[in-house]
């Protein structure tokens, strides 16, 4: 029988990706999302990608308990990756109270709704930002957890208590709940199809969409956040993850769930490459890769940014089976593809 996955944010930049990756590999899919981030274009290029019609939009609001309890209720839920979720740092020290509510309720709904329809696998999307500003880099899933910088970032470790507290306390009951954490890096890129990407509303604050914006003439100019910083080029190292390599690890996490393969009742993982790119090498490959000149300049440091942070992800090879492919030019490629998509070219 084939399973069935909802993907709560399933719209959005991940969500749209991880729905795609999820049907090819063969399970059913629920797109769920309230659309207050992104339109149905998300959903759309699932549905072209995929040539299927028939794939589930449920517009849901992850913070309505009611309409949460009637999604678990209409459909047979076997496992549930859980994005929905504001995730603006800047917006999200401006706005608190709005961050906390809409990202703590949101999933403490889906865990409640999970547990009492018999759905036992909950992966949640977590983030790198946990780690803070790491002591030692490459940060492994046991480097530990720093205080966070911004509300946003306490969501998430916010998050990933609750699923560990859920999975220790419903252990043996029938509401069972197994947990995967993904920490992801820096995701970055567009479906190869240039179907699906990323869709930031306003000044983007990423620096990919920044930089594609700025090469469509959106923008003016790129400011670089520092070059002072204590780097080989002097700017920041961040691990820069293909969108769709992203998207595989899901599908090797789901599988472990509902094959019944995880070692431990809630499993953490890094989603990186493991490898190190400054911006500036960024800037410079996504010129390269796409013959053409990028107008930036040097800024001042931005509030809150760690120097440096990259992952070990040889637990998320070994255990899950998956392993980051694409390099950086040819997921810069695809993020310029999709730009230029966008603008009609
Ligand atoms: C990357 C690098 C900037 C914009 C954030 C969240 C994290 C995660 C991903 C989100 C930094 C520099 C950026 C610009 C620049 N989750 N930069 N000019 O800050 O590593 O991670 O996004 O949903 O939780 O914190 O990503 O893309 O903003 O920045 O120089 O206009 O690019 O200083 O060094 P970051 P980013």
């Amino acid at each position: 029988m084939k399973k069935t996955v909802l993907v709560s944010g399933g719209a959005g930049f991940i969500g749209s990706h991880v729905s795609v990756e999820l049907i090819q590999a063969g399970y059913d899919v629920v797109v769920a999302d309230n659309l207050s981030n992104c339109d149905m274009t998300g959903y759309e290029g699932v549905c072209k990608i995929t040539g299927r019609d028939d794939i589930p939009f449920v517009k849901t609001d992850f913070c309505s308990e009611e309409q949460t309890e009637a999604l678990f209720s209409a459909y047979k839920i076997d496992a549930v990756i859980h994005f929905a979720a504001f995730k603006a740092v800047g917006e999200s020290v401006a706005k608190p109270v709005m961050y906390y509510k809409n990202n703590l309720s949101s999933f403490l709904n889906v865990l409640e709704a999970a547990s009492a329809h018999g759905c036992h696998n909950v992966l949640f999307s977590s983030s790198a930002t946990v780690y803070g500003e790491p002591d030692k880099v490459p940060v492994t899933e046991e480097s530990p957890r720093k205080p966070a910088t911004s509300p946003y970032g306490n969501t998430k470790q916010m998050c990933e208590d609750i699923l560990n507290d859920t999975v220790r306390a419903t252990a043996g009951t029938e509401g069972e709940i197994k947990g995967i954490l993904l920490r992801y890096f820096n995701p970055i890129g567009a479906h190869p199809s240039a179907l699906i990407g990323e869709l930031p509303r306003g000044i983007p604050n990423n620096l990919v969409p920044f930089i594609t914006q700025t090469a469509i003439g959106r923008r003016e100019c790129l400011s670089i956040f520092g070059n002072d910083y204590p780097t080989p080029d002097g700017t920041c190292l961040r691990d820069y993850i293909d969108i769709v390599d992203l998207a595989k690890a899901h599908v090797c996490a789901v599988a472990r769930m509902l094959d019944g393969k995880m070692d431990k009742p809630c499993e953490v993982f890094n989603i990186g490459t493991g490898r190190p790119v400054s911006v500036l090498e960024l800037v410079n490959s996504f010129e390269k890769v796409n013959h053409l000149k990028l107008n930036y300049k040097f800024a001042p440091r931005r509030d809150g940014d760690v120097t440096a942070i990259w992952a070990d992800p040889t637990l998320a090879n070994k255990v899950l089976g998956w392993k980051a492919e694409r390099s950086v030019d040819e997921t810069l490629a695809a993020a310029w593809a999709w730009e230029k998509h966008l603008a009609g070219k």
